[in-house]
């Protein structure tokens, strides 16, 4: 993680604005599931406070391994344009990853939008489809990371 971040579980309020500009192009950026009190929402917050980063991880189906545990949904992923390339998504994802298998998850996947392919793999994604279309966004590909086999607490199994 860059020195200069820290990234800690916040409430959804904390997160929308930067999803909204980054992802919704200034629109609405709510999601299902967002208020749910098992949703984790963390955020990467540089020295003087200001939000940088944020990620959505949930418990959810994963679409391409039906026999899978306890999976969990990555989402709502973004940086700041002015820090990109610093280390906040590689900080928020190994935040995220590191807190899911604390709760049992044994698999965490995403809808990949294909210009972030190259990313998720630098996280140790490993791509499942071919390109599918996500309107009005485009072209996304599905993804996930093996966490593998572990004892503890699930997460439990819900769609959001
Ligand atoms: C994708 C995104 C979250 C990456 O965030 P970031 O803060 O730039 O990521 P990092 O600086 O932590 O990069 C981690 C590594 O991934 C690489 N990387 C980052 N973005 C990449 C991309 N689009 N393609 C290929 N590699 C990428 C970095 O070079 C770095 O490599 P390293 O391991 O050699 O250091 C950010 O570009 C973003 O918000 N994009 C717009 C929204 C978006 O597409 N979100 C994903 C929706 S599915």
């Amino acid at each position: 993680m860059s020195s200069r971040l820290t990234v800690e579980q916040v409430p959804v309020d904390v997160v929308l604005p930067l999803r909204s500009a980054v992802l919704r192009n200034g629109g609405p950026a709510g999601t299902p599931g967002d208020d749910d009190p098992a949703t984790l929402h963390l955020a990467a917050r540089r020295h003087d406070g200001a939000v940088v980063g944020v990620v959505r991880l949930a418990a959810a189906p994963c679409p391409w391994r039906p026999d899978a545990r306890a999976p969990w949904q990555l989402r709502g992923m973004a940086t700041d344009p002015a820090v990109r390339g610093t280390g906040a998504g590689r900080a928020l994802v190994e935040a995220g990853l590191a807190l899911v298998a604390d709760r049992g998850a044994d698999l965490v996947w995403c809808n990949a939008r294909e210009t972030a392919v190259g990313f998720y793999e630098r996280m140790g994604f490993t791509v499942l489809t071919g390109p599918f279309d996500v309107e009005p966004i485009g072209p996304h590909l599905g993804m996930l990371k093996d966490l593998g086999a572990r004892t503890g607490p699930v997460g439990g199994r819900r769609s959001s």
